[in-house]
């Protein structure tokens, strides 16, 4: 046979097309789409949908999480849910220390990732402390050595860059032609709302909402794509949970600036209610921006139907719930100032999407390609060899069944965690094969790819 493998009779969609043939892959890559292809190995397809497996370009990783506090995935387990999630690709963090070098975290994450990862990776930058040596020499330096994309963060001790710093760096972005990521809300609001609800004694994880108001998100993506404007540079707005904010983004776009916008799966389905859990409960959905109001989730289906969005993220960041090193640090437990901020989403991003958009008819199939993976492929680097189901890409696909029916729970999605905030969901459509390179990772539920057969990718924009 002319084929390593070829996948027969499936229905395939990219961002553009829907067609149906086989697939012939040789040597990880996708060698040819057409008809009656013979391989060693066949899987069928009859039935299902076949489509470029999950990029998921917003990811938390083993990174830091402040004092006692300890991220409940390690890249073992965090790109295992992504596998059996329906993804080929993950795009985490090194994050910078303040005081360390850049270089020194690149080292670091690419330590921890080695020989632990079942699907492919791809790091971003987060700039903590932009020194002259970062912006000189560091920075430049990377961005030439597959690393063109970096987070900037508005609010956050410790993270929270002024925006003249923001400015250094989108100087930065421009030259190297790299993309900014932000983190936009107004870090001031917060302090202040924060230190005005603790003394009223509001302290239960239902208040982390309240100390995050949309406001807060509006003006700072507002200031964000002001700076982007003045720096003459394309910038992405990570994580975008309401309609002002989405509306700042359409408004640039429709000037012709290069603003990108992202939204995450707790901005379509859940809302500030579930803060309200009884005793605790309300901090396992703890995340920053927060989950807003039906209106806000309306306000993020339209920005994904009509394109102000481009990108679909987990924006994963798991903690242990029942954890004193997770939501419950001693801390935790009298502040929501102190619950760490994060949830885990990556390997129930991609069926949340497909069930409640493409199953009840709010997105296409081709929208939601593209906003999970092809998108992803094209704003960060990585098209045309990810991303998309064509003659030379590589074979990094996913099978769908678009009828399988069941309830979202915890334990299937296998990630580090102990909890999902979408527990309880009825989904319906699921990936049922997951491939990278050509390689099986996961099948019916199983994980069945290979520790450290996932690599590194480095990008160029
Ligand atoms: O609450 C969140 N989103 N935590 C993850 C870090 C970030 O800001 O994306
Ligand atoms: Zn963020
Ligand atoms: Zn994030
Ligand atoms: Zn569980």
């Amino acid at each position: 046979p002319a084929f390593d493998l070829v996948v027969r009779n499936g229905r395939i969609a990219t961002a553009a097309d829907v067609f149906a043939c086989d697939i012939g892959i040789r040597d990880g890559r996708i060698a040819a789409l057409g008809e009656g292809l013979a391989g060693r190995e066949e899987i069928d397809a009859t039935g299902k949908w076949v489509l470029p497996g999950g990029i998921d370009s917003h990811v938390h990783i083993s990174q830091p999480s402040g004092e006692g506090i300890v991220m409940a995935d390690d890249f073992a387990s965090a790109t295992r849910s992504a596998a059996l999630g329906g993804n080929t690709t993950v795009l985490p963090f090194c994050m910078q220390e303040s005081g360390t070098t850049l270089r020194s975290a690149v080292s670091a994450y690419h330590a921890k990732a080695e020989g632990e990862c079942y699907v492919d990776v791809s790091f971003h930058l987060i700039i903590t402390d932009p020194s002259e040596s970062v912006l000189g020499q560091e920075l430049p330096a990377l961005v030439a050595d597959g690393y063109p994309s970096f987070k900037v963060f508005m609010t956050y001790e410790g993270l929270a860059l002024t925006d003249r710093q923001i400015l250094e760096v989108m100087e930065v972005a421009r030259q190297t032609r790299a993309l900014v990521m932000v983190h936009a809300e107004n870090y001031d609001i917060i302090r202040f709302l924060t230190d005005r609800l603790e003394q009223d004694g509001r302290t239960a994880p239902r208040y982390h909402a309240a100390s995050r108001p949309i406001i807060a998100e509006r003006e700072a993506t507002s200031r964000a794509i002001s700076l982007a404007e003045l720096s003459d540079v394309p910038l992405m707005v990570v994580h975008v949970s309401n309609r002002e904010a989405m509306e700042e983004i359409r408004r640039a776009q429709a000037k012709g600036l290069k603003i990108l916008g992202e939204t995450c799966p707790q901005y379509l389905v859940l809302t500030a209610a579930d803060l309200d859990g009884l005793n605790m409960e309300g901090a396992k959905y703890v995340c920053s921006p927060p989950p807003r109001d039906p209106a806000s989730q309306e306000a993020c289906w339209e920005g994904l139907q009509q394109g102000v969005f481009a990108t679909f993220s987990s924006d994963h960041c798991p903690f242990r719930y029942d954890d004193p090193q997770g939501k419950l640090t001693p801390k935790g437990r009298t502040s929501f100032r102190w619950v760490p901020n994060g949830i885990p989403g990556v390997g129930a991003r991609l069926p949340i999407l497909f069930s409640e958009g493409v199953v009840k008819g709010r997105i296409d199939i081709n929208r939601f390609v593209a906003v999970t993976a092809t998108n992803h492929a094209k704003v960060y680097g990585l098209y045309p060899k990810k991303g998309t189901i064509a003659v030379g890409a590589d074979a990094d696909i996913a099978i769908w069944d678009p009828e399988l029916t069941r309830t979202l729970t915890h334990d299937a999605l296998q990630d580090g965690s102990d909890y999902t905030p979408y527990e309880g969901m009825e989904i319906t459509g699921w990936p049922v094969l997951t491939m990278v390179r050509g390689r099986v990772v996961a099948r019916d539920g199983v994980l069945t790819g290979a520790k450290g057969f996932g690599q590194h990718v480095p990008r160029r924009l």
